[in-house]
């Protein structure tokens, strides 16, 4: 039986469009569990993002700044071929409701068929934000609601700012 790594690094993928203080908790949940922690921003182009990978990376970039062993990256193609890259040997997801189990359990058992020494480890959602996704938050933002204290104040000065020039 092979040694545990004595080194964890850990990637911690997502779209992040919006990021919300439940991807924040995570990072810092995750900072302490890992020596280094990539943030990785899937770079898909959809129509239907609100954020662009860049601006969403910008985003990442600022709220990490307090912690010194998370850095920020973007990749596409496939997450087990990116965490090799970067030397990552630790997939980092949350898990808010039973109703995120099922996708997660397929994502991580594909991962695993693919790159069976790449982990996948779940962090519970802390429970004042197992109701925030980035999905809800475009959608009150869209119809005027206020999303002060779900998500960082500077997405939601970048989610005001956006909504003014639509109008
Ligand atoms: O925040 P999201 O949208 O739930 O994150 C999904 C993500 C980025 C983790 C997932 O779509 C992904 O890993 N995409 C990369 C493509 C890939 O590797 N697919 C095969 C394994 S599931």
């Amino acid at each position: 039986m092979a040694a545990p790594p004595l080194h964890l690094i850990g990637i911690y993928p997502g779209s992040f469009d919006p990021l919300t203080n439940g991807h924040l908790d995570l990072i810092a949940r995750g900072s302490r569990m890992v020596q280094r922690l990539i943030v990785a921003v899937l770079k898909n182009d959809s129509k239907r993002a609100l954020f662009s990978v860049e601006e969403r990376m910008e985003i990442l970039a600022e709220v990490v700044r307090p912690y010194p062993n998370v850095e920020v990256g973007s990749f596409d193609g496939l997450l087990v071929d990116y965490a090799a890259s970067r030397g990552a040997n630790l997939i980092l997801r949350g898990i808010r409701a039973i109703s995120d189990y099922e996708y997660e359990l397929q994502m991580a058992l594909m991962n695993r068929r693919l790159k069976p020494e790449l982990e996948t480890a779940f962090l519970m959602a802390g429970e004042a934000y197992s109701f925030i996704s980035s999905h809800l938050v475009k959608e009150v933002v869209s119809l005027g609601g206020d999303v002060s204290g779900l998500v960082p104040p500077t997405v939601e000065q970048r989610l005001k700012a956006r909504m003014k020039r639509k109008e």
